[in-house]
């Protein structure tokens, strides 16, 4: 056993779940009771249970056999930010800053130290805890690999594998029906998920937020394409992606959410537009919450499992107001602020970038 003046820890996962999540948890569980003595607390719903005390303990029998699952043992939510929380006054909803609730609850559990799982939403807002006076330490989690300061974030590889397979699987159908494909991916405003799943499934155009599309350079690639007699084409759009001159395509706001904006129709208008133009039968699939969904990849397992044991490491060496994150080939660490400072979107002078032109793919410009 380790010495670690820490004794006694919570953890959350907290905005929209990705595979990985379960084994940081197994991972810290597991950590923390077995080199360091620590007892874990976990928080339901992400920061919704540090507020309305709503907590479990965890300990290595419950955490069992969750490595390969998807999802959350302990829920997750984007909403629930303590700044920013809901709460009714008469007939009016107003926004109220309820952090005084979580130091209650935190200080009823015993809890010396809060591991938070979560992306930009949620590390923002361990950090304004930790600002406050908690210990915190934070996990990036997001399919989107939008976190700074970290090379990867888990679930990411996960979200690019069913991308990729949905890819494999477009292409067997477009070609027997001479069809234009478009497949429609997560990742917010960042192109990681489309241009990964678009090299690694063999798109023949792929259009990412960062690079603002010209829908003629699009129709000229589909027409050329017929030109040399290939039947059929393939286009990932990214959820974010937006025509030069343009505007994101927004499907919905949800009030009360970290990030308000929901993406999503853009593949609607590519496959409307070269439809129309080309006239090439078109079709859409919008890949959706799949990409967030099953049994993390082999990858995944182990990045989340070195960041649960990373995130425990720093809480036992009193090491607070970080986030565990991966440089090259280690585990290191950077202040929680540095992580969620900005966006980490695709260079567009980016080696991928240079790679995918260099194959001829059309990235809309
Ligand atoms: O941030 C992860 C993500 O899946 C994005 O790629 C997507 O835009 C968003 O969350 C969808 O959120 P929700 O699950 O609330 O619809």
């Amino acid at each position: 056993m380790v010495k670690s003046a820490v004794k006694r820890i919570g953890v959350l996962t907290g905005g929209g779940d990705a595979p990985g999540l379960n084994a940081v948890i197994r991972a810290v569980v597991k950590s923390a009771s077995r080199v360091y003595n620590m007892s874990v607390v976990g928080f339901e719903n992400g920061f919704g249970g540090l507020i309305k005390n709503q907590a479990r303990e965890l300990t290595e029998a419950n955490v069992g056999g969750i490595l390969p699952i998807g999802g959350t043992i302990l829920g997750t939510t984007n909403r629930d930010n303590p700044f920013h929380y809901p709460v009714t006054r008469g007939e009016e909803i107003i926004y109220s800053d309820v952090s005084d609730r979580v130091f209650e609850n935190i200080s009823i559990h015993g809890i010396e130290a809060l591991i938070v799982i979560g992306g930009d939403g949620s590390l923002a807002i361990a950090n304004e805890l930790y600002s406050q006076g908690l210990k915190v330490v934070g996990v990036p989690k997001t399919i989107d690999n939008d976190l700074s300061a970290t090379d990867q974030t888990f679930g990411f590889d996960t979200a690019l594998a069913t991308a990729t397979e949905a890819l494999d699987k477009l292409h067997t159908t477009a070609e027997s029906h001479h069809r234009v494909m478009v497949l429609e991916v997560m990742g917010r405003y960042a192109g990681w998920i489309a241009l990964y799943s678009g090299l690694a499934g063999g798109a023949d155009v792929i259009l990412i937020p960062e690079i603002p599309y010209d829908i003629d350079v699009v129709i000229e690639k589909i027409n050329a394409r017929s030109k040399e007699k290939k039947k059929f084409s393939i286009i990932v759009v990214a959820e974010g992606a937006k025509p030069k001159d343009g505007e994101m395509v927004v499907k919905k706001m949800v009030e009360g959410s970290f990030d308000p904006i929901r993406l999503g129709g853009i593949g609607d208008a590519v496959a409307q537009a070269v439809e129309l133009a080309t006239g090439k039968e078109s079709r859409v699939t919008v890949l959706g919450h799949l990409q967030r969904g099953g049994s993390p990849t082999a990858f995944d397992r182990i990045l989340a499992t070195r960041y649960g044991v990373g995130a425990v490491n720093l809480v036992a060496e009193g090491n607070f107001g970080k986030m565990a994150c991966l440089k090259g080939l280690n585990i290191e660490s950077v202040p929680l602020a540095e992580a969620v400072g900005e966006l980490r979107t695709v260079p567009t002078d980016g080696e991928l970038i240079k790679v995918a032109r260099q194959l001829g793919i059309c990235l809309g410009t």
